[in-house]
């Protein structure tokens, strides 16, 4: 299994570490057009190998994209990321053009491979990588609402003084500070609804404190964080390599689902070696269906920007 992840940054790296130290990849290439940069982090992160007792081997290439060829599995990182009091849609003039030119030179290489892309405004990024590909939807998948959920789950953590493995929890709908639909309604703790725990207001409280999660990490870090991405695309990409058919929200091709079309937003897909192999319709309630909707439009209104 070959994993090519473009863009060494911080997210990009802490994505190649964690695929590498969860060992089910042969390869991992880390692209960077940086001169020198990509091959400096893959050679530092090699020799983390016998320390953290891996096998997975990290090659680091400047912009070589002959490196990348037959990839089963591509993250997109690369593009610029967001600054403290910037939306993630402000970014879309430059990463545009950067994830165009990167999509295509992937698919040169790896005409078979799985797209993950993770570049921001990221709903607005997968479509365009759908629309300037043309590869079957299957195929390419925005990551966003595995962030997301695993920001909602710790938040829900945090309400209920439980540990973190008690919770489960899901954040559907786009990936922007208004556009994410937290649903607490359906969040559990061991199986039991939140609400039983926490009031209402409480409730509210995690749901905004989960839109906001990558503004406040923005806001103290100086930059978009990187931990909780890394480990939420290497979480994708081993549902996809390993065929494990589990459920992470990701930003897919509508066509019709949720009465949505013609847009890349988040929903619950079952991911395994084809991608995404096929996407749940939940029963939203009335007020989650406009939620939904009203995100569609706010993922629709940024995609407008495009020039595809
Ligand atoms: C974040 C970026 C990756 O939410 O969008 O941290």
């Amino acid at each position: 299994m070959k994993v090519t992840v473009v863009g060494a940054g911080a997210v990009g790296a802490s994505c190649a570490e964690y695929i590498a130290i969860k060992d089910f990849a042969s390869e991992v290439v880390l692209l960077d057009i940086k001169e020198g940069f990509a091959e400096g982090k893959a050679m530092d992160l090699m020799q983390t190998a016998s320390l953290n007792g891996f096998d997975t081997k990290i090659t680091g290439v400047t912009n070589d994209y002959s490196k990348t060829a037959n990839s089963d599995i591509c993250v997109i990182t690369s593009g610029i990321p967001r600054k403290p009091g910037m939306t993630r849609e402000e970014l879309i003039g430059i990463n545009a053009g950067i994830v165009k030119s990167v999509s295509s030179s992937l698919i040169e290489h790896s005409p078979n491979t799985i797209l993950i892309v993770v570049s921001n405004p990221m709903d607005t990024m997968t479509y365009l990588a759908h629309k300037s590909t043309n590869l079957p939807k299957n195929r390419i998948i925005g990551m966003g609402g595995a962030l997301d959920s695993a920001r909602f789950k710790y938040r829900l953590a945090e309400a209920l003084g439980a540990p973190i493995s008690d919770v489960d929890g899901m954040v559907i709908g786009g990936h922007s500070d208004v556009g994410m639909v937290p649903l607490t309604r359906l969040a559990t703790r061991n199986s039991v609804p939140v609400s039983e725990f926490i009031s209402e207001d409480r409730l509210s409280q995690v749901k905004e404190d989960t839109k906001v999660g990558g503004a406040t990490l923005t806001k103290l870090l100086g930059t978009s964080a990187w931990y909780a991405p890394g480990a939420a695309v290497s979480a994708l990409v081993q549902a996809i390599a390993c065929d494990q058919k589990k459920m992470f929200p990701c930003s897919a091709l509508l066509s019709g689902e949720y009465g949505l079309s013609d847009l890349c937003i988040g929903v619950p897909v079952i991911l395994g070696r084809n991608g995404i192999e096929s996407i749940v319709e939940l029963d939203l309630n009335d007020a989650e269906k406009e939620h939904l909707n009203t995100s569609a439009e706010g993922v629709k209104k940024t995609n407008g920007l495009l020039d595809v």
